[in-house]
């Protein structure tokens, strides 16, 4: 909301506290109106005040030497981040020559004079009430002036915005005051000459358009010469993962031979094509008029057929040999890219989530790959799911001799490992460091960072002298929690070096992983992966023991060692978040079904099995998910012990029991299910600093039957502003208690929905501007449960118009959102 300083009396009944003892407008002009009566007769002074200054002016004699009426109206609060108007008011007989405002004390700020007596400015962050004081100055022809002045006190920065309905329409909903702009979709061309994208299944050349199911997202500024520019919020690259596809979309009428093959060679490679990353220029052309630059030399796709190079202490060993890479140093793209990781010199982790599924395997029946295994490599493969009889997509099946195809088919079928693609998942299951300021070099694997399903990669504080900490995810159910501790401190200097990725070599080719133990009075430990400190994985079942060979064995099979330090299985890893204000970490942990998180198997870090029906099919588990957050012993990113609570429950309000399952007090304005997608606000800009805004975004099947996905923005408190709790949990037969540790429950102030997304689609991929007053959010898979024929959801063409055809097939796009006021998104 805009917070005016009005000179004719008008409040907008918000915010506005007339605390001034100067004298109001009416006074000024009623007594300037004493002099003036004979020229006005009985005309009123508000009416004067409402003829404005040019009548007064045009009715002047100039035959006094009074200065001009200036006057600054009534003072104003406002809060951080909002843009505040300063409306004067002057008036004079010979004519007001000039006039404006000017900062006179408190925190500085920018200030736009506009032409005449209005100017604006955006209201600085603050961490307490703090008054800033203008002066309006206006000068006849003559040299007379005269000024007024008004204080603007500023709040702290506080969540301004009505919360958005729950809604099942096919549009991006937002606050009223708030405006949608649809900028990159899947296919649109990123590359000059390519055409524009018939969105029909025609389309071809996907190296060259924005890729499909777009994810993760990060902004990387630009300057007006073409450098980094980190502070620059209208020219810059958008960075953006795409993880997967709906293929049904793709092509004239859906995918042929999906799930048997043989595949056509051009559905695969267009399919294939549609993963990876985009990298593309965006530009403000004015007040934040969104657009991209299709012919951006910046601009370039990494596929799975992009050049890749490995690095850290995987690189050169025999688990990434294969007959493209006979040395291990070096392999193709990268697969099903979910969350990132930014960098502070320049630099986008992009994660390999649920690659496994990509290989043919053939690990049952007849022409079994088990038999040429080793009980090593199956124990590895079976732990990791690379299981599948054909591969997502059936992409090996298109072609015999191109491997670009046969890569895909991960059976021993040569004589060793370098003359096939046996060892081909190896490659995959990273966190892959990018220079989107320079597509001439290779993405580098971070093997340090260990292999699982990488949800994410994001950095705690960067503290000068202080080792970096990543915060990863791995996502399925019953996976764990992970950090990697850098060796080398560090080095401010570093984020301004121009060669980027040597500087990624520093940081993250060398350091310490761990994996996270939760105890239930609210502590827990690090546990170091490291060579000599993990013991052998012990047998289970048709299990063999695994008996780790090396550090490089550790990292290669992650999973195997977190198994055997007996760290904490959770209820799917996603995202993790950094609110720079406390240092504190946010792990969202999407959701948990009754068969892994059955009412016996509940723990403190994951203690709640209840039911939530979707119409009449029960839902038990934790269909809803909850978001953890902890904080390192002594804030140090290196520390192998932290205090931990829960700082939201995920819950359907109308339906979940408010002692034992909606925790978090959710109401019908900020209820929400399955959290995936986190991330704090900036600290660039208000948003980010004092109490961070965190944005929270859903990947959710469970509330569905009432809301749509959505995005909601919270301004979280700290860890242990809560406490422990024992609840009774339900299941389908019986009850049991947990305890567990509740952080503060949740309030209109502190949690509303911003954003409903439309039809059938993820909210995923969340960053602002630096000066946070454009924020962009991913709006993945619309429409995902469609077919060709009937398409269940036209977005965004059914944002642009507010209805399509019924034959537009959906497509996952970015939206930019701004507040028409140009404040700050969110406040
Ligand atoms: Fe790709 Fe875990 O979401
Ligand atoms: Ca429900
Ligand atoms: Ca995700």
């Amino acid at each position: 909301m805009t917070d005016f300083l009005p000179a004719n009396g008008y409040s907008d009944g918000d915010v506005n506290t007339n605390r001034s003892s100067a004298p109001t407008l009416e006074s000024i002009v009623g007594e300037r109106y004493t002099r003036r009566q004979t020229m006005f007769g009985g005309i009123s002074a508000l009416t004067i005040a409402t003829l404005g200054t040019s009548f007064l002016a045009g009715c002047g004699g100039g035959d006094d030497n009074l200065p001009p009426v200036a006057t600054a109206g009534a003072n104003i609060t406002s809060s951080s981040g909002r843009v505040v108007t300063l409306l004067g008011m002057a008036a004079d007989d010979r004519g007001v020559a000039t006039s404006g405002w000017t900062q006179i004390a408190g925190p500085s700020v920018t200030m736009s004079n506009a032409p005449g007596s209005s100017a604006t400015f955006l209201a600085p962050s603050v961490s307490s009430a703090t008054d800033l004081r203008f002066r309006f100055t206006a000068t006849d022809a003559k040299g007379l002036s005269s000024s007024a002045e008004s204080t603007a006190t500023i709040q702290p920065a506080a969540l301004g915005f009505t919360s958005v309905e729950k809604n099942r329409n096919d549009q991006v909903t937002v606050p009223a005051e708030y405006i949608v702009t649809v900028m990159t979709r899947l296919g649109d061309p990123i590359a000059a000459g390519v055409p524009a994208y018939a969105n029909n299944g025609s389309d071809t050349n996907f190296a060259n358009r924005i890729g499909d199911h777009g994810d993760a997202l990060y902004w990387y500024g630009l300057s007006a010469s073409a450098g980094r520019d980190d502070n620059s919020s209208v020219r810059g690259l958008m960075v953006q993962n795409h993880e997967n596809l709906n293929e049904q979309y793709l092509h004239p009428n859906g995918p042929t031979n999906l799930t048997t093959g043989p595949r056509p060679e051009a559905e695969a490679i267009k399919e294939i094509e549609a993963h990876g990353v985009s990298v593309t220029e965006y530009r403000d052309t004015g007040n934040r008029a969104w657009g991209y630059v299709q012919d951006s030399g910046f601009n370039h796709r990494i596929t799975p057929n992009t050049p890749v190079v490995f690095n850290g202490p995987v690189r050169g060993t025999d688990y990434l040999k294969t007959v493209y890479s006979p040395d291990g140093t070096r392999g193709r793209g990268t697969i099903n890219n979910c969350a990132n990781g930014h960098t502070l010199w320049g630099t986008n982790l992009t994660c390999e989530e649920n690659w496994a599924g990509y290989f043919r395997r053939d690990n049952s029946g007849a022409g079994t790959d088990n038999a040429a295994r080793t009980a090593r490599e199956l124990t590895a493969l079976r732990r990791y799911g690379v299981n599948s009889n054909i591969g997502n997509f059936a992409w090996s099946t298109a072609s015999s001799t191109n491997d670009v195809f046969t890569r895909w088919d991960a059976r021993a079928k040569g004589t060793s490992a370098t003359t096939d693609f046996r060892n081909e998942p190896n490659q995959m299951g990273w966190a892959v460091e990018l220079d989107p300021y320079d597509k001439t070099q290779a993405p580098r694997k971070r093997t340090a960072l260990g292999r699982f399903a990488h949800e994410g990669a994001w950095f705690g504080r960067f503290v000068p002298g202080k080792k970096l900490a990543v915060y990863l995810g791995d996502d399925s159910r019953r996976e764990y929690f992970y950090k990697f501790v850098s060796t080398a401190a560090w080095d401010p200097a570093d984020a301004a070096a121009a060669n980027r990725l040597a500087v990624g070599d520093k940081y993250l080719d060398s350091g310490t992983l761990y994996v996270a133990r939760f105890s239930a009075d609210g502590s827990g430990v690090w546990l170091p992966l490291v060579f000599g400190q993990v013991p052998n994985r012990a047998a289970a079942g048709s299990e063999p023991i695994y008996v780790f060979a090396d550090q490089v064995d550790i990292l290669v099979n992650t999973r195997l060692a977190a198994d055997a330090v007996g760290a904490t299985p959770m209820d799917r890893p996603e995202w993790t978040a950094t609110n720079n204000a406390t240092g504190e970490i946010y792990l969202t942990l999407t959701n948990n079904n009754a068969t892994l998180r059955p009412l016996n198997g509940t723990d403190a870090p994951n203690p709640r099995h209840y039911n939530d029906p979707k119409g009449t099919a029960n839902q038990f588990g934790n269909p809803n998910g909850h978001i953890l957050r902890l904080r390192e012993t002594a804030d140090d990113a290196a520390a192998t012990s932290f205090n931990w609570d829960i700082y939201l429950f995920g819950a359907d309000s109308a339906q979940a029991d408010p002692a034992n399952v909606n925790l978090s007090g959710l109401t019908a304005t900020n209820d929400f299910s399955s959290p995936d997608g986190l991330w704090f606000a900036r600290p660039q800009n208000a948003s980010g600093l004092v109490k961070p805004v965190l944005w929270i975004q859903t990947d959710d099947g469970a509330f569905t039957d009432v809301t749509n996905n959505q995005m909601l923005a919270a301004m979280p408190g700290s860890v242990g502003d809560g406490g422990p709790r024992t609840i009774t949990n339900v299941g389908a037969a019986g009850t049991a208690t947990q305890t567990t540790r509740v952080g503060a429950a949740a309030t209109a102030a502190t949690l509303r929905r911003f954003l409903v997304g439309p039809i059938e689609c993820e909210i995923t991929g969340v960053d602002t501007t630096p000066d946070g007053r454009t924020l962009f959010v991913g709006i993945q898979h619309p429409g995902e449960g469609g077919t060709v024929a009937a398409p269940s959801s036209h977005w965004p063409d059914s944002q642009v118009s507010g209805s399509a055809g019924a034959s537009v097939r959906p497509r996952s796009a970015i939206v930019a959102i701004t507040k028409s006021d140009g404040g700050i998104v969110a406040l």
